[in-house]
């Protein structure tokens, strides 16, 4: 039997699985979420939902991944023979490519806006224009279809690569410069005359502002932030060798996905406030407002403006898509484990497969903006269904998986390492996955259900 592939280290875990969680969802979700649910405050609660129920989850995908060292359904099929559980994995291997359909459109504006800044478009036009630009871009046919053919191809190439050289190599140079950039933007967006309203707004929590759909939000955005749900971390964990601490990695992985949100926040948020603009901008408040921003920073000084904005969007665009990478690694790793096939042509396969996705989600926003499924354009309805429904429902069957279909010496073997490690959290995390993890993604599916 051949060999499988394992990370080289435990930096190399942890980079590769915070490549997924560090995302499109830190920095152009996490900024407008908070922004809409009334900032410090939420930050509160999305660290609480991220502790209780999403670690939990992390986990129980991490013993799944490990114990079975499989794709999604191989491990079902391993750890449950012969049971309906199989399906699980074929949903997990389905969600990921669907999402990654939609993404890459969102990575494929990262792209379009990395040349407009090289290209000094934020800074020669009167400030007025440009938050037009994103409107103007999104709805046309063939420039985001380039960009989002651009993304997917740089997608592709680094899985082609395999685990070893493509994904682990990737992401161990982007995670360290990706923070290092992100911090040179907060260092600036600081220094602007007024932000300092923003810091107040993301540090000094006002709890009146906090709903019920605040709440549901933060459940939602700690799922799609840590890549739950989707089988990213089962696989990436089937790649982690049998001494390494799962307790660690998690962890790890958490406390940088959420340092990441923060310190995004703490780029956009300031310099929203700073310009006088509402922190409530929505999804286009990085591609609309922040380019605004350097904009009016560039009066005088294009040449600056154009340095910070083109160092902000490479930020953006490698976490992009070292988490696609992620999300494509899913389907990969099903195809050549279980069908045989060639890591080359799997990839090939399925990102033809995300790509042709992907036209509809891009042209979604121009051509086909009548076309309509259950009375939402194609790129509406996959952020729905993915952020709303599957992510969650894979989150809830895995943990339920974990907490009560494996046997628990198997499950505690596992997270222990054979009783070696971490022995005195164990009942603490078994139970969170066992009973609250399962409650708390029920929570949220009703909280959908009656808003
Ligand atoms: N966690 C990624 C982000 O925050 O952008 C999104 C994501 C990646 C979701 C991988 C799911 C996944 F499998």
């Amino acid at each position: 039997m051949k060999q499988r592939e394992h990370f080289g280290s435990r930096f190399a875990v942890i980079a590769a699985m915070a490549g997924s969680a560090v995302g499109l969802g830190n920095i152009w979700r996490f900024p407008y979420i908070l922004g809409e649910y009334g900032g410090a405050a939420f930050i509160l609660v999305y660290m609480a939902a991220c502790l209780v129920l999403a670690l939990p989850i992390f986990y129980a995908e991490s013993i799944i991944g490990r114990s079975s060292r499989s794709d999604t359904f191989g491990a079902m099929n391993k750890l449950a023979p012969g049971t309906p559980w199989r399906w699980v994995g074929l949903l997990t291997i389905i969600s990921p490519l669907l999402l990654l359909g939609y993404y890459s459109v969102v990575g494929g504006w990262s792209v379009e806006y990395l040349f407009k800044s090289l290209s000094f478009s934020f800074t020669e036009v009167p400030a007025e224009e440009v938050p037009h630009f994103f409107g103007r871009f999104i709805s046309s046919t063939w420039q985001p279809l380039f960009a989002h053919t651009a993304f997917m191809a740089l997608v592709a190439g680094v899985v082609l690569g395999g685990v070893r050289n493509g994904i682990e190599k990737f992401s161990k140079l982007a995670m360290p410069a990706l923070f290092i950039l992100i911090l040179v933007i907060v260092g600036y967006s600081l220094t602007l005359p007024g932000s300092f309203k923003g810091v107040e707004y993301l540090v000094k929590p006002d709890f009146s502002k906090l709903s019920a759909d605040a709440i549901a939000a933060a459940l939602g955005q700690a799922f799609f932030s840590l890549s739950l749900g989707v089988g990213t971390i089962l696989t990436f964990s089937s790649y982690v060798k049998k001494e390494e601490n799962l307790l660690v990695s998690g962890v790890g992985t958490a406390a940088s996905d959420l340092l990441f949100a923060v310190i995004a926040a703490f780029a956009v948020i300031p310099a929203v406030f700073a310009a006088g603009l509402q922190p409530s901008g929505g999804p286009g408040l990085v591609f609309e407002t922040l380019p605004y921003i350097f904009n009016k920073m560039g009066e005088g000084m294009p040449l600056l403006s154009t340095l910070v904005s083109s160092i902000f969007f490479v930020a953006i665009l490698a976490a992009a898509l070292t988490s696609a990478i992620s999300m494509l690694e899913v389907g990969v790793a099903f195809l050549t484990d279980e069908w045989g096939m060639k890591r080359r042509s799997a990839t090939l396969v399925l990102t033809f497969f995300c790509w042709s996705v992907g036209i509809l989600c891009s042209l979604s926003f121009g051509p086909l903006a009548d076309v309509k499924v259950l009375g939402l354009t194609f790129f509406d309805f996959l952020d729905h269904l993915c952020s709303d429904w599957l992510l969650p429902v894979g989150g809830l069957l895995f943990t339920t998986f974990v907490g009560w279909k494996m046997s628990k010496d198997k499950v505690r073997d596992e997270f222990t390492n054979g009783g070696t490690v971490n022995t005195r959290l164990f009942d603490t995390v078994y139970f969170l996955m066992r009973y609250v993890a399962p409650v708390g993604i029920l929570v949220v599916f009703a909280t959908n259900l009656l808003m």
